[in-house]
């Protein structure tokens, strides 16, 4: 994906929301390579053919704005993050987040290999108490088995790496097994569902019950990505504003309605990169509030503390996300997104996401500290209240 890149690019460009919607457009192409500038100029990002063939009983393309945020530097790398999203003020408040988090250096983080989860259920399994010791014992014939169905992937890198196994319910049986596969740069659902279907008989040999549901995990605990920011009381607008955010935190951490909401500002910006990219975004916000609910309650997936001059944001979640795959080498508009991002692996792309989750997480915290959420808000909302007028205007031309 990065070979469509011409340049490195700087993220910084001032004034870039006040520029015409064209000048914005030949600003961010002229970075692209000849064929996506085209592409990009033509405003045609998804032909009707290739519509067509993506979904079933086509009739027409949904459209939405495709956007893209300023300021973001991401372990130590400028980046232009293509966005998408119907709401007002998602795009601005997350470049004004990040203009403030790269005066502090921008966005940190790492992320897990690319481990997806395959399941198969077994029910009526007898012995569940020696379940553990005979799928230990069984652990290299089922990964072999389980890569054997895979051989492409396996080629390029990836594979089955373990198995283990839990019991649901001793009394009827119930018992699942996991089998964790690295599947590169993929989102993986294909792969993981092969090698679920593959491995079924072998499971219910080695363990006796019947097989039941073979399909992957949407909660990949084993492909979590964590990004950190640091910003100045300076850069936040005051120690008031800082320590304010920390108490919003501090309410989402012990309040499982706040944290929903809190949560909802986070996957503003997840999902919005995820729509621009192709991506399955329904298991993604699927996989995150998993995540949130996974220890004692539902807890936000960012927290924010202040402390020495700073404000210090953290946040977690799982993202099964590709650079491979899916709609990714169909859609003319996903592949343009993915040339103005030019990130080159999965990796890369979970610390992007998560970047743009934490920067729109720290642009509704400030605003709700501080001045509240719908002076700001309100004024992008009014754009769009213009839009009648507007169409009206190009109607009559
Ligand atoms: C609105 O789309 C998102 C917020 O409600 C998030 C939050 O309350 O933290 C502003």
């Amino acid at each position: 994906m990065g070979d469509d890149v011409k340049t490195k690019v700087s993220s910084r460009i001032p004034g870039f929301h006040r520029k015409p919607l064209e000048e914005r457009r030949d600003l961010v192409a002229e970075r692209l390579a000849d064929e996506l500038q085209a592409h990009l100029a033509s405003g045609d990002v998804l032909p009707l053919e290739v519509a067509d063939r993506m979904s079933e009983n086509v009739i027409a393309i949904h459209g939405l704005p495709l956007s893209v945020a300023t300021n973001f530097r991401v372990c130590g790398r400028d980046v232009l993050v293509p966005m998408s999203v119907e709401e007002p003020s998602v795009v601005a408040a997350a470049s004004n987040a990040a203009r403030m988090v790269r005066l502090g250096g921008g966005f940190d983080g790492d992320a897990d290999a690319s481990i997806m989860t395959a399941q198969v259920q077994l029910d009526g399994v007898p012995e569940t108490e020696r379940v553990a010791e005979r799928v230990a014992g069984a652990r290299d014939g089922l990964i072999a088995a389980a890569n054997q169905s895979i051989p492409r992937m396996v080629a390029r890198g990836g594979g089955c790496r373990d198995v283990d196994a839990r019991v649901l319910d001793a009394a009827s049986g119930l018992v699942v097994l996991h089998f964790y596969v690295d599947v590169g740069d993929a989102m993986g659902a294909n792969v993981v569902d092969t090698v679920a279907e593959a491995v079924a008989p072998a499971v219910a040999e080695l363990l006796g019950g019947e097989v039941g549901l073979r399909i992957l995990s949407n909660l990949p605990l084993r492909r979590t990505v964590r990004v950190t920011c640091r910003v100045s009381e300076e850069a936040i607008g005051g120690a008031e504003l800082a320590a304010a955010i920390e108490r919003a935190s501090r309410f989402a951490e012990a309040d499982p309605f706040r944290a929903v909401t809190h949560n909802k500002g986070i996957m503003n910006g997840v999902d919005a990169v995820a729509l621009a990219l192709g991506q399955d975004w329904r298991s993604i916000e699927a996989g995150a509030h998993a995540f949130a609910a996974l220890g004692d309650g539902y807890k936000p997936l960012a927290t924010w503390r202040h402390a020495a001059g700073h404000l210090e944001g953290r946040l977690e979640m799982p993202l099964a996300v590709a650079t491979v795959g899916g709609s990714t080498g169909v859609h003319p508009g996903v592949r343009a997104a993915f040339a103005i991002l030019g990130v080159t692996d999965a990796r890369e792309l979970a610390l992007v996401m998560a970047s743009a989750g934490l920067a729109s997480n720290l642009a509704a915290l400030r605003a709700l500290a501080g001045e509240g959420i719908q002076k700001g808000h309100m004024r992008l909302h009014a754009r769009k209240a213009e839009l009648p007028s507007i169409r009206r205007r190009a109607h009559d031309r």
